[in-house]
């Protein structure tokens, strides 16, 4: 699914300031997969998450996505890959405050033209894929803990039907328990409905979690790792029971 071939990221390039944060990243990943990727701040994992999400492209070197090399593209060609194929969770999702839980995840699909009853319809199938039930559907985001607000983050990126999950940090605000809940609600749509999943984070504990960890550090992939017996968080949190 994903193929990046001696990849480098060099901001301010041609400048005294120029910074090279990624330098001759190559690896893939096959659909289905969940990996995590780990180091520590400042090693790059953000500049890989926006190369892997069609949100930048790379100074050199070759990313190719579902066969298509997505490295040369234009920014208008690069926003119709990632609303076909690419959903993205942040650490710090805000929630638009004053409109509901449906309605913050139907956005996306206002963009996109989608007629209203197939925006009602899609967002209901998101939330509920994403552990959150229909009591919840009409709360304003003060109504909602921080695992409820990121189990909405993870249903907006879902409702584009991506093959592909980008999550930066998602737990990176959340108590270990609500982590164990956003992290089960991933491995269920990994498992389950077969989304590739890519996860960034610094805790190891967190990223135990995944079917794969990639390290990095200054740029450049230092371990990369299957194993064999991830972390089960579905199991781990009995908090986790609204099912799929
Ligand atoms: N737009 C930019 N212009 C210049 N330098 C940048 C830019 N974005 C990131 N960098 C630099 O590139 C390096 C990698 O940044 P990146 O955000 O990818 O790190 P990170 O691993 O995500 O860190 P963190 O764990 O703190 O989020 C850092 O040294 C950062 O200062
Ligand atoms: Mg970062």
């Amino acid at each position: 699914m994903i193929e990046f071939s001696h990849i480098t990221k060099t901001y301010n390039s041609d400048t005294p300031e120029a910074y090279t944060a990624l330098n001759n990243i190559s690896f893939s990943i096959d659909e289905g997969e969940f990996v995590a990727i780990m180091g520590p701040s400042g090693s790059g994992k953000s500049t890989l998450m926006h190369i892997l999400g069609c949100l930048d492209t790379p100074t050199s070197g070759t990313y190719t996505l579902d066969g298509k090399d997505v490295s040369t593209m234009s920014d208008d060609e690069l926003a119709d890959i990632r609303k076909d194929k690419i959903g993205f969770v942040f650490q710090s999702f805000n929630l638009l405050s004053r409109t509901t839980v449906l309605r913050n995840v139907m956005l996306p699909l206002v963009y996109a033209g989608v007629p209203l009853e197939e925006r009602h319809a899609r967002a209901t199938a998101s939330l509920i894929a994403a552990g959150l039930t229909e009591s919840h559907f009409y709360h304003l985001s003060n109504q909602l803990s921080g695992g409820q607000i990121q189990r909405v983050a993870i249903a907006r990126a879902l409702v584009n039907d991506p093959a592909l999950i980008l999550a930066d940090e998602p737990t990176g605000n959340l108590d270990s328990r609500t982590s164990l809940v956003v992290l089960g609600t991933l491995q269920k749509l990994n498992r389950e409905h077969g989304r590739t999943i890519i996860l960034i984070t610094h805790e190891p504990d967190i990223a135990e979690h995944a079917n794969r960890i990639i390290r990095i550090r200054d740029g450049e992939i230092v371990s990369d790792e299957k194993s064999r017996s991830p972390r089960d968080a579905i199991g781990e949190t009995k908090l986790y029971d609204n099912a799929v």
